[in-house]
């Protein structure tokens, strides 16, 4: 059998490792933000602040108790308002949103705080409050995120994810970590939880108990992102050269299994 090696991280170029840190130090920050984004646009459509299973219920499969305008005032756009013009519009909603109200309590308030970016001029993808029809649109019943926007989604989650954890995972492939086994699941999972996390959104849609798969995948994939991040941060600046690795920094594959 011939005896495929690795180079440990301390034995790399100077440039490589600098190389290497400065990507990871870009991703660590990148996940970070993608982390605040995810609470920004999901955290209180429930009406609780804290973002819970809940609210990827509603996220991805809709609420079966509110519209798209009350959802999207217990969440993202909560800070568009203040409290007593947010109950006008709650009240109006739970009260049949009558068209014959609109003029004069609704129009007023969306004009005041919503219409700068809620126009075909600003944003022609959101809902356009300048029109009474595109109130209507927002004043159903909230079903979440459509199909298409799923498969929008999805296909540049799928594309850029991968990605990310290609570089990470490449990296990460440098550091000494027994068993070797140990290793490839921290490799592979990112990738699989990459699947299922996608898949759930969609199940989502059948069943809102899938909402759970959604937060476990991302959790894994958090766990796993963390593992490789400051093992491989570690072993390239930090802790001393492991066991087994040989003179010129190679790591038999055989040898550390
Ligand atoms: C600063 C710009 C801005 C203002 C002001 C604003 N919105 Fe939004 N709104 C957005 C953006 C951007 C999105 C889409 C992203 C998101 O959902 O977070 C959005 C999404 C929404 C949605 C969800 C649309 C959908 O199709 O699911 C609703 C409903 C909504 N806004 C209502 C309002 C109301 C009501 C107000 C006024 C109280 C308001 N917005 C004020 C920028 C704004």
């Amino acid at each position: 059998m011939t005896n495929v090696n690795y180079t440990h991280f301390k034995f790399l170029p100077m440039s490589t490792r600098v190389l290497f840190s400065m990507v990871l130090l870009v991703f660590g920050l990148g996940y970070c933000m993608a982390m605040i984004q995810v609470w920004e646009s999901h955290a209180g459509k429930d009406g609780d602040p804290m973002i819970s299973g809940k609210d990827l219920m509603i996220a991805y499969s809709g609420n079966p108790e509110g519209t798209k305008l009350e959802t999207a005032l217990r969440g993202p756009m909560q800070d568009m308002l203040p409290k007593e013009k947010r109950d006008v519009i709650f009240d109006w909603l739970h009260n049949g949103a009558k068209a014959e109200d609109i003029p004069t309590k609704i129009d007023p308030i969306l004009k005041e705080h919503c219409v700068v970016c809620h126009n075909p001029a600003a944003n022609p993808h959101l809902p356009d409050f300048s029109s009474p029809q595109g109130l209507t649109k927002v004043a159903v019943q909230d079903e979440g995120m459509t199909i298409p926007t799923l498969v929008r989604v999805s296909h540049i989650h799928l594309f850029s994810i991968t990605f990310i954890f290609f570089i990470v995972g490449y990296i990460f492939t440098h550091a000494v970590v027994r068993p070797t086994w140990a290793k490839c699941v921290v490799i592979a999972i990112p990738f699989l939880s990459l699947i299922t996390d996608v898949a759930s959104w969609y199940l989502t849609k059948v069943w809102d108990g899938f909402a759970w798969a959604v937060i476990v995948s991302g959790a894994f994939m958090g766990v796993a992102f963390t593992i490789m991040w400051f093992t491989s941060m570690w072993q390239m600046w930090f802790g001393k050269v492991p066991e087994g690795v040989g003179e010129d920094g190679s790591v038999s594959c055989i040898h550390s299994r």
